[in-house]
């Protein structure tokens, strides 16, 4: 789908599988969160290769769904299941879930995902809300879609402090450093970005962020440390022990969210 292609088939498929036409808010699930999607009630699930104008997914394991349903009091659209640059999508590609939101009327927008800390005050588990971020290693090419350089979400930040505060749930706030990968970092990479002041590194999230801001929709975007990145520790990484720790914060995630969108 070209980046300027309106979005009016999608909807009208969505719609007709039982999609309401307009929503207050969207999640977008990062890597091990998606068991989010089950607290969903009243929910109509689509498959993302079922959808017209979605980006097609090639990588095994690496598919989605698009929900449609009630948390709390909001009627919200929930993607489980992202679009990775690494996967081989266009920038523009991968913020397609965010124009739809958008079509749906969608006035906020929650977006999370797991990374490395970077800080060594963080620990892992630590959930965390990204206050800004660094593009380090994209080209020049892809620049328009990543356009954008002051992303101010000071009222969404202090919200969910507050919304954290009262459910008990710790919160860290941080620099969000997003990477190409689809490689880990080198040990001599991450103390490179500790010392340009990032706290956590990952391969999402930032499109997502700059095209909801670029369409007017409020955002915030939510971290989970699911390991110290390369050499912070002696521990090897292993794509295992995301799913691990994403199942073990799964439950304060959700309130978390739910919370947020309440308040958002
Ligand atoms: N680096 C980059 N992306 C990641 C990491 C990491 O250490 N952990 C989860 N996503």
């Amino acid at each position: 789908m070209r980046a300027d292609m309106d979005l009016s088939e999608t909807k009208a498929y969505l719609i007709e599988r039982g999609f309401t036409e307009k929503v207050d808010a969207a999640v977008i699930l990062g890597s091990g969160l998606g068991g989010f999607a089950a607290t969903v009630s009243n929910a109509i699930s689509v498959p993302y290769d079922e959808i017209p104008g979605f980006p097609e997914v090639t990588v095994a394991g690496h598919g989605g769904d698009l929900i449609q349903g009630i948390v709390g009091k909001k009627r919200v659209l929930v993607y489980s299941g992202r679009f990775h640059h690494y996967e081989g999508h266009p920038l523009d590609r991968t913020v397609i879930p965010v124009r739809v939101a958008h079509a749906f009327g969608a006035s906020s927008l929650v977006v999370s995902n797991a990374a490395g800390s970077i800080n060594t005050r963080f620990s892992v588990g630590d959930l965390m809300l990204i206050d800004d971020f660094m593009r380090v290693g994209f080209k020049s090419s892809t620049g328009t879609q990543l356009a954008g350089s002051r992303y101010d979400n000071r009222k969404e930040i202090a919200l969910a402090h507050k919304a954290g505060l009262d459910l008990g749930i710790q919160l860290r706030q941080g620099t969000y450093l997003f990477v190409k990968g689809p490689v880990y970092e080198t040990a001599a990479e991450i103390r490179a970005f500790r010392y340009m002041g990032a706290d956590a590194v990952g391969m999402s999230t930032v499109p997502e962020l700059l095209e909801a801001q670029k369409l007017g929709i409020k955002s915030l975007g939510i971290t989970l440390i699911t390991n110290m990145s390369t050499g912070v520790t002696k521990a090897k990484l292993e794509h295992g022990e995301i799913k691990e720790v994403a199942d073990s914060r799964k439950d304060d995630f959700g309130r978390l969210v739910t919370e947020i969108l309440q308040r958002i």
